[in-house]
């Protein structure tokens, strides 16, 4: 994949597109938590889409709206079917959605001739075709013939090389970005420019082998007086390179030469690394009680595990917080699903609303303890991509977004 420049090209934007009594095919990403029954958990995504679809229904566009939703792979699987997706967007913008039984077909083909100016339809899961993830051209072909004019709004699936996200727009001229795409590829490039100073990075989660590309090109991006913090799961592994014995905690022992080259490279251009100074300990991973203890030179009884921060760590990352310009947030800080282990992650989260600066937040876990402290709009942007906003970060320009800008 191609490296970011840092002054990214401008996105085509739906404002230029001619819509108007035209069938426009919109890529979203409403690939949405669900309950076993179906029942949709957080529709976050799903409403992020609703402005590009406004403006476009507003336009006279006759909609044709595609996702994929969860890893069906390849073929129908009820488990994994749009229709209720399809309800909850007919709900929240209180007009009819159809949602035809198949991907590609006559059937969908007649549905979308026959759909009207500011109607809506909703294709089944993209990935029950074979065709989407493989990019397959005569896939691509079939979804180019429903439609006159592309338009991607599916940020968290733009890394992904699918026929709906880069074979589709190959093959039709007119295409833009929707508006939650423009948006998160400016909130992301602010942070992917560093372009504000202090910059304070904050990256959590359970491994450092997930994360070491975002560390390692967030360090680049950072210089002298900018803070690098390093909290969850992850940060065990620092801590033990270091010496700590942490007893049953989770960490990566094939990672410490990693850790202490990350260490060295901070310290010798003067940024600063903050790790936690003190952790919340308890024995396993439903312990129902945490006890507080001091990280330098700790040493944990076998069965004891560190799941989180401790208060001290929580003011110390709250302290560089207070004085950042720039600020990019993800992944949690502790075991962030079990309450008595969530306190850090909430914190952290106060603390990155609290700050005076830009504050870009991305990843499950962090969004979710922005909402749980109802701080949301306290920050200046939420990312709605987990894996999407990772690979931006690490300065990669994103497929999905590099066919859009090609001329
Ligand atoms: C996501 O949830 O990050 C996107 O929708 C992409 O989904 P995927 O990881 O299954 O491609």
């Amino acid at each position: 994949m191609a490296q970011a420049p840092l002054e990214s090209p401008r996105l085509p934007s739906i404002d230029e597109l001619d819509v108007d009594n035209r069938r426009v095919f919109v890529r979203v990403d409403f690939n949405v938590p669900q309950e076993s029954d179906g029942t949709i958990r957080d529709d976050t995504r799903i409403r992020a889409a609703l402005p590009t679809i406004r403006a476009l229904q507003a336009r006279g566009a006759r909609l044709i709206l595609a996702s994929h939703l969860g890893r069906p792979k390849g073929k129908p699987n009820p488990k994994y079917s749009i229709v209720p997706v399809g309800a909850r967007l007919a709900e929240l913008l209180e007009c009819e959605v159809r949602v035809p039984d198949e991907v590609v077909g006559d059937g969908v083909t007649k549905l979308c001739l026959d759909n009207r100016a500011g109607q809506i339809v909703l294709l089944e899961n993209l990935r029950y075709h074979p065709g989407e993830e493989s990019n397959d051209p005569a896939f691509a072909q079939a979804l180019a013939n429903l439609c006159d004019a592309y338009v991607n709004d599916a940020f968290g699936a733009s890394h992904r090389a699918h026929a709906s996200i880069v074979g589709l727009p190959e093959l039709v001229r007119d295409r833009a970005a929707g508006m939650l795409l423009a948006a998160e590829v400016a909130a992301l490039g602010r942070v992917v420019a560093a372009a504000e100073h202090p910059f304070v990075a904050i990256v959590g989660g359970a491994k450092i082998s997930d994360k070491l590309p975002v560390l390692l090109a967030v360090l680049d991006r950072l210089r002298d007086g900018d803070s690098l913090v390093i909290g969850g799961a992850m940060a065990n592994t620092f801590l033990a390179a270091r010496g700590a014995e942490l007893g049953a905690s989770l960490l990566e022992g094939d990672r410490f030469s990693e850790c202490r080259s990350v260490t060295a490279k901070a310290e010798a251009r003067g940024i600063r690394l903050l790790l936690p100074v003190d952790l919340r300990i308890g024995e396993g991973l439903d312990a129902r009680a945490a006890e507080v203890v001091l990280a330098d030179d700790v040493h944990l009884p076998p069965k004891a595990m560190a799941l989180d921060i401790g208060p001290s760590t929580e003011a110390l990352f709250a302290s560089v917080l207070r004085g950042a310009a720039l600020v990019f947030w993800n992944g949690p800080m502790g075991l962030f699903e079990n309450p008595v282990f969530a306190h850090g992650t909430l914190a952290v989260a106060r603390a990155v609303a609290a700050s005076p600066g830009y504050t870009v937040v991305g990843g499950g876990d962090s969004v979710a303890a922005i909402q749980e402290s109802g701080v949301a709009d306290q920050i200046s942007h939420i990312s709605t991509g987990g894996g999407a906003s990772l690979e931006m970060i690490e300065g990669k320009v994103l497929p999905g977004v590099a066919v859009l800008l090609r001329g």
